[in-house]
């Protein structure tokens, strides 16, 4: 026992000891010495000329060092059909630049303007309901459409060749929000096809694949396959294959339509200039590990939008997973991330558009700094005095000068980032009590797709089920990075996989080697079901991870709304009520916690074994409040000798750059566990709601 005690340190010592700050390609466009740049959306084309050299004269005078030009300008960018007018553009980059702004210049791919469609109305995406889109709205474009793309990469081209070479371009942001929306338009169909042949081949290993043999689905060419509509087919159930298939085409699509106009802009750039898209913050159609030929993802976040997750005033301070989960989500991706879209403030968009506590946006960006974020861009500068978002907020009011409350936080954000530069030490070092908590998140997006099209129950919720575990493993204090199955599991001392439901052999082998040189995984229920194909295997439930898990998979259960089954921990009772795996375990599996109603009273519901000189964790519940899986999961790190916070929802803790943040969602102080001795820099202990501190340890 001590022997293994001891060999359970060295191995958590090799693991946590190679947390060291490598440096990858994205990285070199930010000077680390600067932390976090602050920067804004504007539009000049929405403005009379007169006023844009004011405009961005108080944007430089409030501090903010970028601006962002162009995101939906095609229409003014190419008014006729090849008849390109750039003088607008030179002449708001001529004023940026001489206020003293970089600027970020944006492809226009989601609006394309009205002559476009007039002439070629097969550039529009078909939706769900079987009908075209048309023109007066964005994102309404068929990605696989040929003339759409000739015309994209055209302008495309033309921006690169006119733009490349400006030092005053800081960098690019391809598209905006590229959400991968469904689409069966003609176009659609016919790359869906060719998408198809060449991922299968032959006809035969299609339907091998989609279970052709079942209801005389088969098809005889590839030229008779028809895309899956659910909307249009209300009797009964697709194949979920074929459904998987649309959903990886359409992501493959939208990759490949950013990897296009990475590689024409590529061509004419400066070495210095970067290219990235923002993604939303909870993209679930697009996937972002796709677009390869950026150098790096950014994402878009909107916390207030009349939730209320938390209860009490989180309604106004917004939703706490969004930002913590994006910051850890996008930043492993290329090292590199940033926030292209920050709420400012009272937004247009949802049921219900509150306004937000006061210190809220100041929080936010102290939130995305200590995540990571190279930089923090607000949308918008302006709040429009008309079009659709004429209720949405910017950091200067209708009247076009006075700041709002957000404008004025994001100008204290401004000033203290200054400060945060002059304390900046390069030489720091992750502390060792934050290294020896790092935590790999295994996420895919195949395994959520693949959960999502056979829910089986509609009190399955997928990215329910993510955020109850990041927060766990939150609340701990813990480094986190959302990885792949591609990525190198063994920097991580700890591996939380929930539902990981698509494996192969390669992977359990991966998952194997990894608890055996000392890693702790943590595994859900749903995992381990079906292959890659999204078939079950010609085995019993779950086999190919039953030896790993130390136990067989009896069944699973899941109840009707109404209803909830309870489990015991410790001493403990938790509902559940959307997915139990009722468990045997092997010969040396420890039982946990057993369930305590239903037929299967007794049964074991969480188990955890030790293997080789790490430890694997199956929880085989997933509970109504999560409860369960916040204390087992904190169980295992501090099994494993580690020193753990005791973080509530909503309150997070992390280190960046020699700077620990603590951020505060929650209607109730929070007191941060400040090491004696450390320097304040920023805030005040306890931390109050919707505030930030940062100190630096001694
Ligand atoms: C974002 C979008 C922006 C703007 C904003 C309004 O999702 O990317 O273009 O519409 O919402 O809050």
């Amino acid at each position: 026992m001590v022997l293994k005690k001891i060999l359970l340190l060295l191995g958590l010592t090799c693991l946590y000891s190679r947390v060291t700050a490598q440096t990858t390609p994205a990285q070199r466009f930010f000077p680390k010495e600067k932390l976090m740049e602050i920067g804004l959306f504007y539009y000049p084309e929405q403005w009379p000329r007169e006023q844009w050299k004011r405009d961005f004269d108080n944007m430089a005078r409030f501090g903010f060092e970028f601006t962002h030009l162009a995101e939906f300008a095609w229409t003014f960018l190419e008014p006729e059909e090849g008849k390109f007018d750039f003088r607008w553009l030179d002449e708001a980059i001529d004023l940026a630049s001489q206020a003293g702004l970089k600027v970020i210049l944006c492809t226009p791919s989601l609006c394309p303007p009205a002559w476009m469609g007039d002439k070629y109305p097969e550039i529009y995406l078909v939706g769900t309901d079987g009908r075209r889109r048309q023109h007066g709205i964005r994102a309404n474009a068929s990605l696989s459409n040929p003339k759409y793309r000739f015309f994209l990469a055209r302008i495309v081209k033309a921006l690169g060749e006119r733009y490349g070479n400006d030092p005053r371009i800081w960098g690019w942001q391809l598209d905006n929000e590229p959400l991968a929306t469904p689409d069966y338009s003609p176009s659609a169909r016919t790359a869906f096809q060719q998408w198809l042949r060449k991922r299968y081949g032959t006809i035969g290993c299609l339907n091998e694949v989609w279970a052709g043999s079942f209801w005389s689905t088969r098809y005889n060419t590839f030229e008779q396959i028809i895309i899956p509509n659910e909307a249009l087919n209300e009797e009964d159930k697709l194949s979920p294959h074929a459904l998987l298939d649309f959903q990886r085409f359409t992501a493959d699509v939208t990759a490949d339509f950013l990897n296009e106009q990475a590689d024409i802009l590529r061509k004419y750039i400066r070495p210095g200039q970067w290219i990235t898209t923002n993604y939303l913050n909870v993209s679930t159609g697009a996937d972002p590990r796709r677009s390869t030929h950026i150098d790096f993802p950014t994402f878009t976040l909107y916390p207030v939008s009349g939730r209320n997750e938390l209860g009490g005033n989180n309604f106004r301070t917004g939703n706490p997973y969004r930002l913590s989960e994006a910051n850890d989500y996008y930043r492993p991706i290329s090292g590199v991330t940033g926030i292209m879209e920050l709420q400012p403030g009272q937004v247009n968009w949802a049921p219900v558009n509150p306004q937000l506590l006061p210190g809220t946006v100041h929080m936010w960006i102290m939130h995305a700094f200590a995540g990571g974020s190279a930089f923090v861009c607000t949308y918008r500068y302006r709040h429009p005095i008309r079009g659709s978002e004429m209720y949405h907020e910017g950091i200067v009011g209708t009247d076009g000068v006075t700041l709002s409350q957000g404008g004025r936080e994001f100008i204290q954000a401004i000033e203290e980032m200054k400060q945060l530069r002059v304390a900046y030490d390069p030489r720091s070092v992750m502390p060792e009590k934050m290294a020896k908590r790092n935590t790999a998140f295994l996420w895919s997006h195949e395994v959520m797709w693949d959960l999502d099209i056979q829910k089986q129950t509609t009190q399955w919720n997928t990215w329910r089920n993510r955020h109850h575990y990041a927060a766990a493993i939150k609340s701990v204090g813990a480094p986190m990075d959302f990885i792949s199955e591609t990525d190198d599991f063994s920097k991580y001392p700890f591996l939380v996989a929930p539902a990981f439901q698509l494996v192969d052999a390669a992977l359990v082998k991966k998952w194997e080697t990894y608890v055996t040189n000392g890693g702790h995984l943590i595994l859900s229920c749903r995992s381990g079901q079906k292959d890659k194909n999204g078939h079950f295997f010609e085995a019993p439930p779950a086999a190919p991870i039953r030896p790993l898990i130390g136990a067989d998979i009896d069944f699973f259960d899941m109840l009707p709304a109404e209803n909830t089954g309870s489990v015991s921990y410790q001493g403990k009772t938790y509902q559940w009520n959307a997915w139990a795996e009722i468990l045997s375990p092997h010969p040396g599996t420890q039982v946990l916690a057993t369930f305590s109603d239903q037929y299967y009273a007794g049964k074991p519901a969480v188990i955890s074994r030790r293997l080789g000189k790490g430890s694997v964790t199956f929880i085989g519940v997933s509970t109504t409040d999560a409860r369960l899986e916040r204390e087992v999961v904190r169980a295992v790190y501090e099994n494993a000798g580690v020193a753990i916070e005791d973080l509530p929802k909503g309150v997070y803790l992390n280190w960046r750059d020699g700077f620990f943040v603590a951020v505060n969602y929650t209607d109730q102080p929070f007191q941060a566990p400040v090491k004696p001795g450390s320097a304040v820099l920023l805030g005040e202990n306890p931390v109050k709601t919707a505030q930030a501190l940062i100190w630096k340890e001694n």
